[in-house]
């Protein structure tokens, strides 16, 4: 499983680069705003920061518009993935992107249809959001159970690219699942590691090692 960091803050990107596990970036339009950042710096900045895919998204809804800024985008570095909303004028780009090499990933998706019409068009991952699905009262790891299905079942290498995560939950869920990705938040990537008992118990070996004697505690 790849875990990618959704944020667009140079510090956050920073700290998890250097942990060694991080695949790549997502951003969005509101990550980028809340930077206080020329778009196109951040966006160089970040894929010189990581050398793994680095999401940038189109801020159009029209498909020339969207074609535009997509090939503008892709030209800023070549990890950069541009990242489309999936609705008809961006179905229709990513199929034109896509044919040019450019990788594409398709965002706002909510339903399995809509993931399965990005991936016919060609992108290389879709971003099914379950965070927000959860905030309405539906079930939104149900959309990934069933995204998996369909993607098998037609062996379409469309990355399912789990967004909108909240908790470590999401990820356990999304790794028994079979997604191949999951986008995090900084707050939700640090718990993965983090369980009272891991501390607890390092505590207690820490002690017992202080009771040793110092001629035998050399490593
Ligand atoms: O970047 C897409 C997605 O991960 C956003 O998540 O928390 O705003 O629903 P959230």
């Amino acid at each position: 499983m790849k875990f990618f960091l959704d944020t667009a803050d140079i510090s956050e990107i920073k700290e998890a680069a250097s942990w060694g596990v991080l695949d790549g970036i997502t951003t969005n339009p509101s990550h980028v705003a809340k930077s206080g950042r020329n778009f196109k710096e951040v966006i160089a900045e970040i894929c010189d920061i990581v050398p793994g895919p680095v999401s940038a998204e189109v801020i159009a809804v029209e498909y020339n518009e969207i074609v535009a800024q997509g090939r503008t985008l892709a030209a800023i570095a070549p990890n950069v993935v541009v990242k489309i909303p999936v609705i008809l004028e961006g179905l229709k780009a990513i199929k034109t992107l896509s044919e040019e090499g450019i990788k594409i990933n398709t965002t706002l998706c909510f339903s399995p249809l809509q993931s399965l019409l990005a991936a016919k068009a060609g992108a290389t991952y879709v971003s099914p959001f379950i965070g927000r699905l959860d905030d309405i009262g539906h079930e939104g790891m149900e959309g990934i159970r069933q995204l998996r299905d369909i993607f098998d079942n037609y062996q379409l290498a469309t990355e399912i690219l789990v967004a909108s995560v909240r908790s470590p939950m999401h990820i356990i869920d999304s790794a028994v699942i079979g997604a191949d990705v999951v986008t995090l938040p900084f707050s939700v990537f640090k718990q993965m590691i983090q369980h009272p008992l891991t501390d607890i118990g390092l505590q207690k070996f820490l002690a017992d090692w202080e009771k040793v004697p110092a001629d035998l505690r050399e490593i």
